[in-house]
């Protein structure tokens, strides 16, 4: 269901940035901007700005930025469209959308209808729970026998799935969904090799929604009623959705759409295992809880949680084996830059029955003495293990050590080193030397593939290979010379044409001072745009960008920063941002914009006309590599004298340029 076009630019005129972000971080006036501590990352002292001038967020700690609806996408994790409809609401804006046959609905966007006949069976299930003489008998008083309040019972969706092979399906086929669409969605199974005989695959048990971030239905749990595991035999415990278009599993987390308000208050999140520990601990009042279903954690799990906190505590129950098998994972999570904790329970308790036992104060009072950080806890059970064994102890202090490299934050890896160092009742120093040795492994592998290295000396140590091979699967931080500490992935540089930077200063100088007199009546942009002439930029982006800016000017229109900021392509608005506020960087931030921009626009003229030569100077220098290297391979002495001549060409206008440039700037 699109939304039309002038209902979207109605949207984004209304929508305020100020209000649109002041509902989730208390923002302070500071000059012309605000500021708050940028709920995007963890911080102490706040480097997230916003703007009510350009209508435009960003933060300076973690590069996040953009307008009033990429912040909703973000902060919200949902998609474009889904934030649009959630600023109409908070604007009381009319989206009109047209009542839709059945029939229509299956011509629109797959992922569309698989939502709405998601949800259809979610009400279908919910319905004959609650409404129904078998759902109350038998699902909702199952439900209450487990002790699960309908206040509960109403915040997830649960439901009932009827003791019948294809009730569903034909509830569904009478609404007029197609039976094809309802096995898309993982709701229908086709009985082998038949395309007609289809059948419902959730029946007779209890229904577990599993609801996206935004509160969309995308999948489905459901449990078995009977308690006894023997009586059906080969039955499954629970039967869970398959795959589909608007199900992936290893993203999603149960209980994140409930949990997410909490998780970012608490400034924590609790993860359990299963569909019954987080409806028992939200019903116990500890709402900041979303389970992994019973899979190992993934990183896209990790990454949904860290949209709201930094502060993972993950609660398993007691059982030995479970928790190591969880522990193997978990370096992965430190490798986000997240701090994780581990809490335990007694043996043979899960957070659901330990909570239940003891109720929601003594459960928040046992994990204050039983939550040790993920580290910590992880020592002390390979310790454990281990006992006075020489070599399973140097064991312990390896494995706890790469753990500890995998934290990007050094202040943190330090901290963690005094404190294992005393767990293991050894130097310090020593752990630290450990570490510096696994660091430098990793820091030979980018050098090893630098181009100033020859590519055949790589095989030939076992060193050599392991970095291959890491470089190759690992996901292992890359580390800097300039700086000890593990530099994330996240900033690593693009891989940028040469003539990158002068592009990005062009349009840089076009978004800010595109109408700025140069001389009387020669604007920048007019002054930019015809020494430009026909010359088209290397990176897709600045190019489109340049476009656009060329076609407006061919209008008479100069599209500068406002322009851009306001566009529909998310990928325009971030470059603008970028180039509107890179400035900053070299000053104080944000804050200064008004003293420094003064002194830029007396440089204007300087600028442009730098630039333009820079530009002009690193297209001859592109020209002559290629040139280079056609003249080596050249065969015939025609066509090299024809190189040869082009290369001087090239090489005159560079020393004319650099002659110039000299003049201007040094550099
Ligand atoms: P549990 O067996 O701990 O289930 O499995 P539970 O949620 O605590 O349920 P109760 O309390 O016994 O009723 C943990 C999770 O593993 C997945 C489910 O997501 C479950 O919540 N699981 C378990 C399955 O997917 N299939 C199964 O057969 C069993
Ligand atoms: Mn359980």
């Amino acid at each position: 269901m699109r939304i039309p076009e002038e209902t979207i630019e109605r949207i984004r005129q209304s929508a305020d940035i100020i209000e649109v972000i002041g509902d989730y971080v208390s923002l302070k006036k500071r000059g012309q901007n605000w500021i708050a501590c940028c709920p995007f990352h963890h911080e102490k002292s706040p480097s997230f700005s916003v703007s009510p001038v350009r209508q435009i967020y960003k933060c300076f700690g973690c590069g996040k930025a953009g307008d009033p609806v990429r912040f909703v996408m973000d902060i919200e994790n949902i998609s474009y469209p889904e934030a649009l409809r959630f600023l109409a609401k908070k604007y009381a804006i009319e989206i009109a959308e047209q009542e839709v046959s059945p029939e229509e609905l299956l011509r629109q966007n797959e992922r569309e209808s698989l939502y709405i006949v998601l949800n259809f069976a979610k009400d279908f299930y919910k319905h004959y729970l609650l409404e129904t003489e078998e759902g109350q008998s038998i699902g909702l008083s199952y439900f209450r026998e487990r002790g699960f309040l309908d206040d509960t019972v109403q915040a997830f969706e649960l439901g009932h799935s009827p003791d019948q092979w294809d009730a569903l399906l034909q509830a569904a086929v009478q609404k007029g969904y197609q039976a094809d669409l309802l096995e898309k969605a993982g709701l229908v199974l086709s009985k082998e090799g038949s395309t007609t005989r289809q059948y419902d695959r959730f029946r007779s048990r209890v229904i577990f929604p599993i609801h996206n971030v935004s509160g969309r239905v995308i999948a489905f749990g459901a449990r078995i009623l009977k308690t006894d595991k023997t009586q059906k035999g080969a039955q499954p415990k629970y039967i869970n959705s398959p795959e589909t278009e608007v199900y992936h599993k290893s993203q999603v987390l149960y209980g994140i759409f409930q949990a997410k308000q909490a998780i970012r208050q608490e400034d924590v999140c609790y993860l359990t295992e299963g569909y019954t520990d987080v409806l028992s601990l939200y019903q116990a009042g500890i709402k900041n809880v979303v389970a992994s279903s019973g899979t190992s954690l993934t990183i896209e799990q990790i990454r949904l949680i860290s949209r709201f906190t930094q502060n993972i505590t993950i609660l398993y129950d007691g059982d030995a084996a479970g928790i190591k098998a969880a522990l193997r994972g978990l370096d992965m999570v430190l490798e986000e830059g997240l701090n994780v904790s581990v809490a335990t329970f007694p043996d043979g308790d899960d957070p659901d029955s330990y909570v239940r036992k003891v109720g929601t104060a003594v459960f928040k009072e046992h994990l204050q003495q039983h939550t040790h950080d993920f580290i910590t806890f992880k020592t002390d059970m390979l310790l454990r293990d281990a006992g006075d064994n020489p070599f399973k102890r140097a064991e312990v202090i390896s494995e706890v050590v790469q753990s500890i490299s995998k934290i990007p934050d050094a202040i943190k890896r330090q901290v963690f080193f005094q404190k294992t160092a005393r767990q293991l009742q050894i130097d310090e120093q020593t752990l630290i030397s450990e570490s510096n040795k696994l660091l430098r492994k990793q820091q030979d592998q980018p050098q090893r593939q630098g181009r100033d290295q020859p590519k055949t000396d790589s095989a030939v140590s076992g060193n050599a290979i392991d970095n291959l091979l890491e470089s190759a699967f690992g996901d292992d931080p890359v580390l800097t010379e300039s700086t000890p500490a593990l530099v994330p992935k996240k900033t690593a540089q693009k891989n940028h044409s040469p003539l990158y930077q002068h592009e990005e200063e062009c349009i840089r100088l076009l978004l800010n001072y595109g109408p700025v007199e140069l001389e009387p009546t020669i604007s920048l942009c007019h002054y930019i745009l015809s020494e430009l002439g026909s010359m088209e930029f290397t990176t897709a982006l600045l190019q489109e960008m340049l476009a656009e800016i060329q076609q407006g000017f061919a209008n008479t229109e100069i599209r500068g920063a406002d322009y851009f900021l306001r566009h529909t392509n998310q990928e325009y608005v971030q470059q603008a941002i970028h180039l509107v506020t890179q400035r900053y960087h070299l000053s104080d931030g944000w804050v200064k914009h008004e003293i420094f921009v003064p002194t830029e626009i007396d440089k204007l003229a300087d600028a442009a006309y730098t630039n333009i030569l820079r530009l002009k100077k690193a297209t001859a220098e592109t020209k002559m590599a290629t040139l280079k290297v056609k003249i080596v391979e050249a065969t015939d002495s025609e066509e090299m004298d024809s190189l040869m001549k082009d290369y001087m060409h090239f090489k005159r206008i560079d020393m004319e340029i650099s002659q110039l440039l000299g003049t201007v700037y040094s550099g």
